[in-house]
């Protein structure tokens, strides 16, 4: 049985939510009227232009509509409401890895959007429903961008900076990007790192849709420009006006896309709405983080992620948090960086992914000592499943024992989070990311809906829609149904079907187990197998290649791939070659930690790899699973025996 942490008494008193009992009050009034529920919040949450008409509209189910008629723009709600009270609060407090400073107050906020937000309508003619691609480091003008979007309802689509050119393309093709917003590049350990080049190259075949490109002078590096395409932000935003007209938005107008891997194909370009988005990154910002108006948060993020729009930008902006950005890497100079911006900043809320817990943890145990980390109230984890060890060391040495965990689990596809304690009220215990959030119905079924015994692995399914769900995936309609309504039914009805597994332990809290799909999770990024191998196979050696995750102490998982090779080559050649290719096709991130070669994949007799025994394999399980159906099943054996020798070595 696991250990139980009760939240800290004092904590609680303060709390939004402080007891169990008040959280099953709230899940019993949204059980009683589930819209009234909804209808409440979006009341008192949002400022809107014009009132919906509706809550819920589940006429087209699953392409479900909320709030509908509604008018609103998300940047009223994250800057232009906060004028009044917050004017010289500070809405973003960046750090740059040199360790400069820059705080940027709700007002000067309210101007930098402005002019970025004219410049784009002006200059570049981007129009409501129009997409931008933004390509950019860490640094406050990321943010000002996607607002600047936002206040002109055009529709950001945020690529993360660490994607190779050939994925920046894909992306920039799918979504018929009209405008690359780049800079020239950033600092990463100490040197300066380009990314025009990069937007240069993926623009050099295939994008006739972009128009132009808006370049930020972040490190001033020399790089080329294309005559009449690119142009330099820092000489033309001063020209604009400090005064911007909204653009009136509907609830369901698409406020952003994201692009993300699913478990075949290419990656899908989930699309959100405004209203029902900026609702839940509101609501959870202040239930399970629980910001209060001097707090200081601070999410670890890259904006490239959900988790960095979400929670660096649009959930703190929206309740007049002041939300902290950071540029470089968590071990520059040293790996107390981040225990000393904890320390300088008087960090209250420290939002972060396992890996980095884990990383810390074994690089710089003895770190957290130097600093006084008093200031923190509350810890989050996301991303991935986190091990008691790495929890304990969070508990204990960042959070002196006082700080309640919040492991929150969610998606790209859920806008927010899902299932997560609330600080003040849940007790916690290590791993679990415990109960849905008041309001959300997500629960652990079969495919027909029926909950699955405590103890057991099932389904992670959310079976009622909420404000935050992804709307479609840019597009491939069809798809979306597929990939997320296809699997699972409640009541014979098609419900969102999370691709996780999770269990229900004693107490009925809930445990993650991590994907049932092709999908991999290197240190907190999705990575899809379909992916990876269609690059491999690229390789002028490879005849044939399967990728599984396996398990690493750091990276949570890593990517391994079993090869058949065509011709002879020795491994340190094979492995040096599948990596440059994967860099160039889809980014770092994706780079393969080990093969093993292989003279043949278990296959079913129709040709499909099954891939479950290879993932047995990689893990060093038992193979439990029957391999009667395979064509040979005495190439189990033999990648078995493969696979001990090699780790033998
Ligand atoms: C995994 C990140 C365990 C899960 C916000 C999910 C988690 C995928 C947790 C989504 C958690 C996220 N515990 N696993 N607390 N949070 N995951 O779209 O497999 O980048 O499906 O969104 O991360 O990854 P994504």
């Amino acid at each position: 049985m696991s250990k139980i942490f009760y939240p800290n008494r004092e904590f609680s008193k303060q709390a939004r939510i402080k007891n169990m009992c008040e959280y099953k009050e709230i899940c019993a009034e949204v059980d009683d009227n589930y819209e009234a529920y909804w209808d409440k919040l979006a009341k008192e949450k949002i400022e809107w232009l014009e009132p919906y008409d509706k809550v819920l509209d589940e006429s087209k189910a699953p392409f479900y509509k909320w709030f509908t008629n509604g008018k609103l723009n998300i940047t009223h709600q994250c800057i232009g409401r906060h004028l009044d009270t917050r004017k010289n609060k500070a809405a973003i407090i960046w750090e740059g890895e040199d360790g400069s400073r820059r705080i940027i107050t709700y007002l000067l906020l309210y101007y930098r959007v402005n002019r970025f937000a004219n410049l784009l309508r002006n200059k570049f003619g981007i129009k409501k429903g129009d997409r931008v691609v933004i390509y950019m480091p860490m640094i406050p003008e990321a943010a000002f961008a996607m607002l600047a979007c936002a206040k002109i309802g055009a529709i950001h689509s945020v690529v993360f900076g660490g994607f190779s050119a050939e994925a920046l393309r894909d992306r920039i093709i799918d979504a018929g990007a009209k405008l690359v917003i780049t800079a020239d590049g950033a600092f990463r350990r100490g040197n300066p790192y380009l990314l025009k080049p990069i937007v240069n190259k993926a623009l050099e075949k295939g994008c006739e849709c972009v128009e132009n490109v808006l370049m930020v002078q972040r490190n001033y590096e020399e790089v080329d420009m294309v005559e009449g395409r690119d142009h330099i932000y820092n000489d033309l935003i001063k020209q604009e006006s400090e005064f911007c007209e909204a653009e009136v938005m509907d609830s369901e107008d698409p406020l952003f896309l994201l692009y993300t891997s699913g478990s075949t194909g290419k990656p899908k370009g989930v699309q959100h709405s405004g209203a029902g988005y900026i609702l839940w990154a509101q609501y959870t910002m202040e239930n399970v983080f629980d910001v209060k108006e001097n707090d200081t948060f601070w999410c670890t993020a890259d904006v490239g992620w959900i988790t960095g729009h979400t929670y660096i930008v649009y959930g703190p902006l929206a309740i007049g948090a002041t939300t902290i950005m950071y540029e470089g890497v968590p071990l520059y100079p040293d790996a107390g960086r981040w225990w000393k911006m904890i320390e300088e900043l008087r960090i209250n809320q420290f939002y972060t992914a396992p890996t980095a817990i884990r990383l810390l943890h074994k690089v710089g145990a003895d770190e957290p000592s130097k600093y006084d980390l008093s200031s923190l109230k509350v810890l989050g984890t996301v991303g991935e499943p986190i091990n008691p060890d790495a929890w304990m060391w969070y508990y204990e040495t960042i959070g002196g024992g006082k700080c309640p965990i919040v492991d929150t689990w969610w998606q790209t596809e859920t806008g927010g989070h899902i299932i997560s304690p609330l600080p003040g009220a849940t007790p916690i215990k290590p791993g679990a990311a415990t109960f849905p959030l008041p309001g959300i119905k997500a629960e652990i079924i079969d495919k027909n809906g029926n909950p699955t015994p405590k103890g057991e692995k099932g389904l992670l399914c959310i079976t009622k829609p909420w404000p935050s769900m992804i709307r479609t995936i840019w597009g491939d309609p069809d798809r979306f149904v597929k990939s997320y309504f296809g699997d699972c039914k409640k009541d014979g009805k098609p419900v969102y079907f999370s691709g996780d597994a999770a269990i229900y332990d004693e107490d009925g809290y809930i445990f993650i187990t991590g994907r049932t799909d092709d999908v991999i999770n290197v240190s907190g990024h999705r990575l899809g197998t379909a992916e990876i191998e269609g690059v491999i196979g690229h390789e002028e050696h490879v005849a044939e290649v399967a990728v599984v995750g396996r398990p690493d102490d750091i990276k949570g998982e890593d990517v391994f791939a079993y090869i058949v090779t065509k011709k002879d080559v020795d491994e340190a050649t094979l492995i040096g070659n599948i990596n440059a290719l994967i860099t160039k096709e889809i980014g770092p991130i994706a780079k393969v930690g080990s093969i093993l070669v292989v003279p043949g994949l278990p296959k079913t007799r129709s040709g499909k790899i099954m891939r479950r025994i290879l993932r047995s394999i990689a893990k060093g399980e038992e193979i439990t699973q029957d391999i009667s159906t395979i064509e040979d099943p005495s190439i189990v054996g033999t990648i078995e025996k493969l696979f001990k020798e090699k780790n033998r070595r």
